[in-house]
């Protein structure tokens, strides 16, 4: 079954297309996107370092471009998954009247990992750790979706 899946950080250039790309490498066949929750980097490609981080991995993040997350996104996407606890709930704040559509952290998809958010690499400048979470929770999301 294709779904349509939104992944959401706060600029749109590191954590949610590297989450958005590292996901469409395992599970071509769903519908994917991404965006921010700040209008900060419209229009711009993922961050270099991230997407050399990523390359390196075997994933292409080229031609991805920054945008801004809409609440009309709550009716496009059937998951939403954001990467920290600001985001949840600076995506919350846009829910329209009635809207169900989940709301989840891309964490909750690694419980393994202990993890509770994916650290932002544009401040703590860990790229690969962040993959390393990316790459665990897009494994245990695609999981969720087959089961
Ligand atoms: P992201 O990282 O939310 O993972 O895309 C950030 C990138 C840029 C900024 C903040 C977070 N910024 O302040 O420009």
């Amino acid at each position: 079954m294709t779904h349509r899946i939104l992944f959401v950080c706060l600029g749109n250039i590191c954590r949610s297309p590297a989450a958005e790309g590292a996901f469409r490498a395992r599970a071509p066949h769903h519908m994917t996107d991404s965006a921010g929750t700040s209008g900060w980097h419209i229009e711009e490609p993922p961050y270099g370092p991230m997407q050399a981080a990523a390359g390196a991995r075997g994933i292409d993040l080229s031609d991805l471009r920054a945008r801004k997350f809409v609440a009309e996104d709550f009716d496009q996407f059937d998951l939403i998954v954001g990467m920290d606890a600001e985001n949840i709930r600076n995506i919350e704040a846009l829910r329209p009247a009635g809207n169900e559509t989940p709301v989840r952290l891309l964490t909750d998809f690694a419980p393994e990992t202990g993890a509770d958010h994916v650290p932002d690499p544009y401040y703590t400048r860990d790229f690969d750790g962040a993959l390393d979470l990316i790459e665990a929770a897009v494994a245990g999301l695609d999981a969720h979706l087959r089961a």
